[in-house]
């Protein structure tokens, strides 16, 4: 299947990203190599990018994309562990994570995350490692599913949902997208159904994608490795597509900006915790009105940007 993403802010990654010639970056997220091909384009033979993924696939088809590139170089892996992808001594110039899955992930129903196929219901992003999502769903409690869905679906149905799930896995385990939509339409009554908007299971397995890939506990500490990693007036950028991941990067930003912790009232600071980076372009940069109308997945899209000091 072909490797299709729009990427989304790109005008606006690369106006905060600013690459030039010779220039050291890192794409945390590289999916299908749309940012990475432009700031490859800026930064020329004599430049670094870093493209990182964990979904090989992903990295299989950037790579074959940016194959004419010489400063380009594909990497394995988890963007949270980028002290251990990158060579120790390396500074960058700037850094992109655009968080989440890519269309193409969504697309291919034999990876799972999408409700719109039956298909083996997997959600990895790294088939490679970890549990897939039925593993997932059958294994750990009530409890957990529930505070999952609620805590990274906003699922107000949350408990029903995960008293469903564990009902039906007595039964029979969980092994396709369509059981788990078929739990999730169990569990909601009708006529709420149709009352809320978008698919009764998306919110479901959003939240189930985050928990089997373990994309938020880790963000916090990733955000803080990322920043440390970039030169002094060299920018990170983040993309999210959710208030929960969203809200981790504003907050992580402010932090950075201000990390003193000294009583708001203290004459001078005594903490002796320094800033290490500022919030630019004003907190939330949203999608243009042309972006909108062209590239559907951009609307729930916000980019933060970070400037190291
Ligand atoms: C939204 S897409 C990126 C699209 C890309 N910017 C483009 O223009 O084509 C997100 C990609 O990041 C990858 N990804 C998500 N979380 C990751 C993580 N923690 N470490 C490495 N890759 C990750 C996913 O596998 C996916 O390919």
């Amino acid at each position: 299947m072909e490797f299709k993403h729009e990427p989304v802010l790109l005008k606006e990654v690369l106006e905060w990203l600013a690459p030039a010639e010779g220039g050291v970056f890192a794409d945390g997220t590289l999916g299908g190599g749309g940012h990475s091909e432009r700031i490859l384009e800026k930064i020329g033979d004599t430049g670094t990018l870093y493209g990182i993924d964990r979904d090989e696939d992903a990295l299989r088809a950037a790579t074959s994309r940016l194959q004419g590139f010489p400063a380009f170089h594909a990497i394995h892996g988890n963007f949270h562990d980028i002290d251990e992808l990158l060579p120790e001594n390396v500074r960058l110039d700037g850094g992109l994570l655009d968080l989440g899955v890519s269309s193409y992930q969504l697309d291919t129903p034999e990876r799972g995350f999408s409700y719109h196929e039956d298909a083996p219901l997997d959600m990895r992003m790294d088939r490679s490692a970890g549990m897939t999502a039925a593993e997932w769903l059958n294994s750990v409690s009530e409890k957990e599913i529930m505070s999952a869905l609620y805590d990274y679906g906003d699922e107000k149905w949350s408990a029903r949902i995960a008293k469903m799930i564990v009902e039906r896995r007595a039964g029979q385990p969980l092994a396709t997208t369509g059981d788990l939509v078929a739990c999730v339409d169990a569990a909601i009554p009708k006529a709420v159904r149709r009352k809320d908007d978008g698919h009764p299971a998306r919110r479901t397995f959003q939240a189930v994608r985050i928990a089997v890939n373990d994309e938020i506990a880790p963000l916090e500490q990733a955000l803080n490795d990322w920043i440390s990693r970039i030169r002094p007036g060299g920018r990170l950028c983040v993309i999210t597509f959710h208030s929960i991941e969203d809200r981790i990067v504003k907050h992580a930003f402010r932090q950075m900006q201000n990390p003193c912790t000294c009583p708001p009232k203290a004459p001078i600071c005594t903490c002796g915790k320094k800033p290490v980076a500022k919030v630019m372009g004003g907190g939330a940069i949203r999608p243009t009105k042309e972006e909108l109308a062209f590239n559907p997945r951009s609307h729930s899209a916000t980019l933060r940007v970070a400037e190291r000091l």
